[in-house]
């Protein structure tokens, strides 16, 4: 017996005050959407389906990968957007879990304790509610003296004394299938000119059936997103899930109130996170790593018992041992070695560095290639764009390159090489030499050792 899940996403989002529709806003990193996705993906075990109407084109391309999609034109309330999705649910479903595309904080695991609630029950709906002191405009869950459900009341029809309950819709339910499409055209039109998916609690009750009510243990997952206030709660709530993952698997957060870490990425053990970091996207980082403070690393692999210090790193690539900063940026395609150095005020884009390559100050590496032990001086340049194209750098195992050596692209620096401080290299230098000078030339051959 299946459930689909549906997800509601059609509304303007009024309340946001944006050109990006609502449920595309990011947070942490990934759409709001997408964690509604995923968490009813994972408790149906099927692709959602999702109700779009407002620029409902920027919506589908975000997730046509993951979502099947039906189109509410125009949006005319939740009742209405679950009604037009009827046509997309497949024959033979006999669960419908719906739930609204601003909840972003609700897991898998309500999803799946509110569908097997519904599996058991005799009655057609089972409603995800909170007990909260601030009802923050949701629909009150209106009881009978005997305790059971009776309705929902959304806020602006509530009387005062409904306004003072506080027990509240979430906005996710479960329903027999058979049931809700019966019940749908039933609804009648709100003051608003709306089909409130929630009149079907009441429509249910008048006909005798039972709702049942399942109260969320974690009342934070009844974060919804309607305003950019919200969205801000929304973020905290779930940045202190992760923070509480993460330091429960082993990783140190020295103040987790000043720490940005996306869902997407990976820490492990007995790495210490210093204040003022932002990890973001598929980054993962190591064991006993020590990172920040202030560092914002995106895309990024780092090794074991690497020192991250104030720096900036994208797209970049560190195996272990390798400390940098404070002040270095790692570009897309910086790949340092086992054991690289990299001080201060250095910029490395495009090129590998080595095993146990030195660079501690000021130096700007592209396009480069430098082989293992490398000392890079301070000050050094690889000049690798003539104004047209970009142009790469070799620099073989052991070569010593002096301070302020600026090194003209195209160009290759044989092993165990030597150049001068302040030279510009405009042609390779030979293997176990050493070159002096503006433009710089060979004066001397140096002994291997
Ligand atoms: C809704 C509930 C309220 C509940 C609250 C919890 C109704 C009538 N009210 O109010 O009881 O406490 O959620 O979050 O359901 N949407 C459509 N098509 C439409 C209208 C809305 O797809 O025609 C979508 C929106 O994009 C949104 C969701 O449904 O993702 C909920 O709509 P919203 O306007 O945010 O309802 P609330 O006022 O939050
Ligand atoms: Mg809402």
């Amino acid at each position: 017996m299946s459930t689909i899940g549906i997800i509601l996403a059609a509304g303007k989002g009024t309340r946001m005050k944006s050109k990006t529709p609502k449920v595309l806003h990011p947070l942490l990193g990934k759409p709001m959407l997408a964690y509604a996705l995923e968490a009813v993906q994972a408790a149906t075990g099927r692709r959602p389906l999702v109700v779009v109407g407002h620029k409902a084109e920027a919506v589908q391309a975000a997730f046509a990968e993951k979502a099947d999609f039906v189109i509410q034109d125009p949006p005319l309330g939740t009742g209405h957007a679950v009604h037009s999705a009827r046509k997309a649910v497949p024959a033979g479903t006999r669960w419908v879990l719906v739930s609204n595309g601003d909840m972003p904080l609700l897991t898998a695991q309500t999803f799946q304790r509110l569908i097997e609630a519904q599996k058991a029950h005799d009655g057609p709906i089972t409603m995800l509610t909170v007990e909260v002191d601030d009802p923050r405009g949701f629909g009150r869950v209106l009881r009978k003296p005997d305790g059971t459900v009776q309705a929902i009341v959304e806020e602006p029809d509530a009387t005062e004394e409904q306004k003072r309950i506080r027990e509240l819709n979430v906005g996710a339910y479960c329903f027999d299938a058979e049931w809700l499409w019966q019940a749908l055209p039933k609804i009648p039109l709100s003051s608003k000119g709306e089909y409130y998916l929630t009149d079907l609690v009441g429509l249910a009750v008048a006909e005798g059936r039972s709702v049942q009510a399942l109260r969320l243990e974690d009342p934070n997952e009844a974060i919804g997103v309607n305003t950019r206030v919200h969205f801000a709660e929304a973020a905290a709530a779930l940045q202190q899930r992760i923070n509480r993952r993460l330091m429960e698997s082993g990783v140190t957060l020295i103040d987790p109130t000043r720490t940005y870490i996306e869902p997407t990425v990976q820490i492990g053990r007995d790495t210490t996170i210093w204040p003022d970091c932002y990890l973001r996207g598929n980054t993962t980082i190591g064991e006993n790593c020590e990172i920040g403070p202030n560092a914002y690393i995106l895309d990024s692999k780092i090794g074991d018992n690497c020192r991250v210090f104030a720096s900036v790193l994208e797209y970049a690539v560190l195996e272990n041992n390798v400390d940098i900063g404070p002040f270095g940026h790692l570009r897309k395609g910086a790949h340092l070695a086992e054991g690289v150095h990299m001080g201060n005020f250095g910029e490395v884009k495009n090129s590998y560095l080595g095993p146990g390559v030195k660079m501690g100050h000021f130096s700007y590496i592209g396009d480069a290639t430098i082989e293992a032990e490398v000392n890079i001086g301070a000050g050094t340049i690889t000049c690798n764009y003539d104004g047209e194209r970009k142009h790469p750098t070799k620099i073989g195992k052991g070569a010593f390159i002096g301070s302020d050596t600026m090194l003209v692209a195209p160009i290759e620096i044989g092993e165990g090489a030597r150049t001068g401080a302040g030279a510009v290299v405009t042609k390779n230098v030979p293997p176990y030499t050493l070159a002096v000078g503006v433009p710089a030339r060979v004066i001397r051959k140096l002994k291997k050792n």
